[in-house]
């Protein structure tokens, strides 16, 4: 079963084929970085803008790419929500027509349920059940995997995402936006001992989250430690990590024991991090714990995962109505 998948639930304008939910034949990510990189965040309104100029083109790449016709696509999937309201509206507006104009079965997925499903294309993944972090810069929680379609939240953020945290602190470094991937590289020419930030586990039996205290530590330590060596924004940014991968790692390994679970994955934007994955995998070996991850282009927003999930549903025999809406909260509730 050949699925067109479409994502468009922040700033990239993704779409893909995935032939069975597990062999991606094509993905493309059109990205709006630089669009929002000048107001150092994503503005919601140009996002939709970008994301109207850009659909048809990422979706006719894709079926090229894969070598298909439109008639060889047997189901779309599309992103519903959570997300910016007007550029979920974007995806979902086409994928809708593209499907009635195909008279194809479609179906809206969610978007955190399409990150949780990512890691089942990548050569070896999980088994069922398992636990799930996933770290974006939306979302950070924990999830219990029961099924494709069947997640348990285990605990979220009570206040920013990591990923949120990670693009703060790079803009207190003045290194801007999105900084995820620039804290990761700084970091790693940094000594992780020399300044240490506060580990914020709230209740350690539980599975919350809590981002804006270390924020508010890497703030106050930059306002007192003024100093603009590239050594010292290297151990702030290695101090900064090692905090929030100690937390993030500790959080998810704790879950799958107390579950007995002995697969665990890691995904969301946060999971590219080198620092995270090899903490994880240092503090689980010795559990006996396998942890699976996606490659780092699976790990941000894209839209293999979307078609990946719409798949299972679709299997499952469920379609999506045309009067069906978008939303923006996240509705995976505990
Ligand atoms: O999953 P994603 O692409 O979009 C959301 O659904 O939010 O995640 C984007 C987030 C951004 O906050 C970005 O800074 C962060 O993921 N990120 C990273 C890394 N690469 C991206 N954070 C830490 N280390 C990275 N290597
Ligand atoms: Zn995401």
């Amino acid at each position: 079963m050949i699925i067109l998948g479409i994502e468009t639930s922040c700033d990239e304008t993704a779409a893909a084929i995935v032939a069975d939910g597990r062999t991606i034949l094509a993905s493309e990510i059109a990205s709006q970085i630089e669009v929002h990189h000048l107001y150092g965040g994503v503005v919601p309104e140009l996002a939709s803008r970008k994301h109207v100029e850009n659909i048809d083109g990422v979706v006719e790449t894709v079926i090229k790419v894969a070598g298909l016709k439109i008639a060889d696509i047997d189901g779309v999937a599309v992103t519903q929500g959570p997300g910016l309201i007007g550029a979920l509206l974007v995806g979902f507006s086409f994928a809708k027509a593209f499907a009635y104009a195909l008279d194809l079965p479609w179906i809206g997925v969610d978007h955190l349920e399409g990150h949780l499903n990512s890691v089942f294309l990548t050569p070896k993944p999980p088994p069922f059940p398992f636990i799930a972090l996933l770290a974006s810069g939306g979302h950070t929680a924990v999830y219990k995997v029961n099924g494709h379609t069947e997640v348990v939240l285990m605990g979220q953020t009570r206040d920013d995402a990591a990923g949120e945290a990670y693009d703060k602190v790079s803009k207190m470094l003045g290194l801007g936006y999105p900084g995820g991937k620039v804290i990761d590289d700084l970091a790693s020419r940094g000594d992780p001992a020399r300044i240490s930030f506060p580990r914020t586990f709230l209740d350690k039996n539980g599975y919350d989250f809590s981002f804006s205290g270390i924020k508010t530590a890497v703030n106050r330590y930059l306002q007192v430690h003024a100093e603009p060596s590239t050594q010292h924004l290297a151990d702030v940014a290695a101090g900064f990590q090692a905090a929030v991968v100690e937390v993030l790692s500790y959080k998810v390994l704790h879950a799958a024991q107390v579950n007995g679970c002995r697969h665990i994955a890691l995904v969301g934007g946060v999971a590219a991090n080198r620092g995270l994955r090899k903490r994880v995998v240092e503090d689980a070996e010795p559990l006996g714990i396998e942890v699976h991850v996606p490659s780092h282009d699976l790990c941000g927003d894209n839209a293999a995962m979307i078609a990946a999930l719409g798949y299972h549903h679709l299997q499952m025999g469920r379609v999506s109505n045309l009067d069906d809406d978008v939303y923006s909260r996240n509705r995976i509730t505990n």
